[in-house]
């Protein structure tokens, strides 16, 4: 008897890197072209707004021009098979999963296409560049936009319903990301507490996080990804796109 299994998968900049957009700690990383500190936090987006801005206009002009990748399309195919005990979680910013077909999206750690006003503390969606000039549609107010990406130090989105998610996965896949950042580096803990399968599908073996998945499927995620959701297509339902 095939069981309908709650799936929860959470992407990393790795998914995304066959699609040229630059991880944070490959060797050609955003890390390593940028502090932490001056671009992704609160303290440094009030130093210099414009410096922050333009990191992230850049990285959204990046993402405009890039395209979704297999990997992206395969998880949105696994979604179509699951519609009703799938969750995707992703730390990415950038929207290649929704792009790729993927509906219901967690971005944990914001979006670039949106921005949040400092004064009236709404959001907007933001399609191009954000400077000193940009007005708030909400309120008017000027100056007042900042990106509405999740810094270090401030508390990722969605985290209740994630948590929720994962304590009652059956299955769990990590795919393309360092485990190095929390809270998200701690959801495959919670969800072999809950007795979930857990994948970490990555190019390289990850030291950091080896012990604690039950398989590590190592390879270009745009090759990885679709057999993973292939295999469990084929174990769980009969479904196909
Ligand atoms: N296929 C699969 N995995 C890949 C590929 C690929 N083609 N290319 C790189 N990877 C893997 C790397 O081996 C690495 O483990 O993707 C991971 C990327 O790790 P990071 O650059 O640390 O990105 P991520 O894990 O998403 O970072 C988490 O840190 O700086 C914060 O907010 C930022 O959301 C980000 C968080």
């Amino acid at each position: 008897m095939n069981i309908t299994p709650n799936i929860v998968i959470l992407t990393g900049a790795g998914i995304s890197a066959e699609s040229g957009l630059e991880t944070f700690r490959g060797s050609d990383g955003t890390w390593n072209k940028y502090k932490v500190e001056d671009v992704a936090t609160p303290e440094g987006f009030a130093r210099s707004p414009d410096l922050v801005n333009n990191f992230y206009n850049k990285r959204r002009h990046d993402a405009a021009n890039a395209r979704p990748n297999k990997a992206h399309l395969a998880l949105a195919k696994l979604e179509k098979n699951f519609p009703h005990s799938f969750l995707l979680v992703t730390q990415n910013v950038d929207d290649l999963h929704e792009r790729a077909g993927s509906k219901n999206v967690l971005h944990m750690h914001g979006t670039l296409n949106h921005v949040l006003c400092l004064t009236c503390h709404k959001r907007a969606e933001w399609k191009g560049d954000v400077t000193a000039e940009s007005i708030c549609p909400h309120c008017h107010a000027k100056a007042s936009l900042r990106p509405d990406i999740v810094w270090f130090g401030e508390i990722p989105f969605y985290m209740e319903k994630i948590e929720k998610a994962l304590s009652q996965a059956d299955i769990f896949a990590a795919i393309g990301t360092s485990g190095l950042v929390y809270p998200a580096a701690g959801f495959v803990g919670l969800a072999r507490q809950a007795g979930a399968e857990c994948f970490e599908i990555n190019l390289a073996t990850n030291p950091a996080t080896y012990e604690l998945f039950d398989e590590v499927i190592s390879g270009p995620a745009t090759k990885t990804a679709p057999d993973f959701v292939d295999n469990l297509i084929a174990k769980y339902s009969q479904v196909t796109d």
